[in-house]
């Protein structure tokens, strides 16, 4: 619920103009919120000329101060650093510091959500990964030993081998680790909405690669935990929570020379 200063307010009536819901009304030149729908998406707070607004149970003295130059990403370079970016399956066993780790959950937790339920969430795991690990490749190899028709039925009957010698390799004397490729850091991002979940990561993304670090979007993961009830119960999924995505972090222990080239956009202007 947004609390509005009057003795702050000057009547301009630009809180009431950005509203999406039509929560505030001006009325004897002062600023009043109705009371019926608000969703605390802080467009109010934004745009208000005299930082008249607050948001009550919010984390007020986070909000900054617009300032020319220091909100800004440069298109040319932001594009750059997209074609530049490659998935990382080499990493140097060099520890991810908790405060570039925070960074990247704070770029998923400022990401936009449908209608602003922010119900997204966020596991990190470095201690327990090696339990996970053993638990994800289990699962994908009892997958991939189903019978056909019910691989079939869950989409998954192209990754039977793979994942069976994934499974080998892991159990190998070498202890290859063809999920996680020994990465120290995995983050799931959890939501009842893929989409609000998606979006996250992949803010999420770009902000491992701008902290000088790498990673893989672990597909096979999501797979294991959408199917096992074992891997959700161990995650603590609510009801309806999905893993979403799940970003395998480290520092990578590869130089890529260059960009690759992709198939041109089909695109339809009309
Ligand atoms: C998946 C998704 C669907 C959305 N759908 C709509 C929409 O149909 N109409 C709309 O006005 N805003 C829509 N939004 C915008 C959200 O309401 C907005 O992101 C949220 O209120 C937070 O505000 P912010 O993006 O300015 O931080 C959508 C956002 C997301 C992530
Ligand atoms: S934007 Fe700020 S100053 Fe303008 S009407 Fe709203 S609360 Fe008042
Ligand atoms: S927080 Fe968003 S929905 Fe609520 S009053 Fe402000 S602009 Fe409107």
């Amino acid at each position: 619920m947004i609390k509005i200063n009057e003795d702050k307010c000057i009547g301009c009536g630009l809180c009431v103009k950005d509203c999406f819901t039509k929560e505030i009304e001006v009325t004897g030149r002062k600023a009043k919120p109705k009371g019926i729908r608000c969703i605390e998406c802080g467009h109010c707070i934004a745009v208000c000329p005299t930082n008249a607004i607050v948001l009550e149970n919010y984390p007020m003295s986070e909000v900054l101060e617009y300032e020319k130059g220091a909100f800004e990403i440069d298109p040319d370079q932001y594009l750059r650093s997209l074609k530049y970016r490659r998935t990382i399956r080499q990493f140097s066993g060099r520890q991810v510091e908790n405060q570039k780790i925070e960074n990247i959950i704070e770029a998923g937790r400022y990401s936009p959500t449908g209608g602003n339920q922010q119900n997204v969430s966020f596991c990190v795991m470095r201690d327990d990964i090696e339990p996970l690990r053993n638990m994800v490749i289990d699962e994908l190899y009892k997958f991939a030993n189903l019978p056909e028709e019910e691989k079939a039925k869950l989409n998954i009957s192209w990754y039977g081998n793979l994942w069976k010698q994934m499974y080998l390799d892991y159990h190998d004397k070498n202890r290859k680790d063809g999920l996680f490729f020994d990465a120290g850091t995995v983050i799931l991002v959890i939501s009842k909405s893929m989409q609000n979940a998606c979006i996250a990561a992949a803010h999420m993304e770009t902000m491992v690669y701008a902290q000088g670090l790498g990673m893989l979007y672990s597909g096979f993961f999501t797979r294991a935990a959408a199917h096992s009830k074992e891997i959700k119960e161990y995650l603590r999924l609510d009801q309806g929570q999905e893993v979403a995505a799940c970003l395998v972090i480290g520092y990578p222990d590869v130089k890529y020379q260059r960009t690759v080239p992709r198939k041109p956009a089909e695109v339809a202007w009309r």
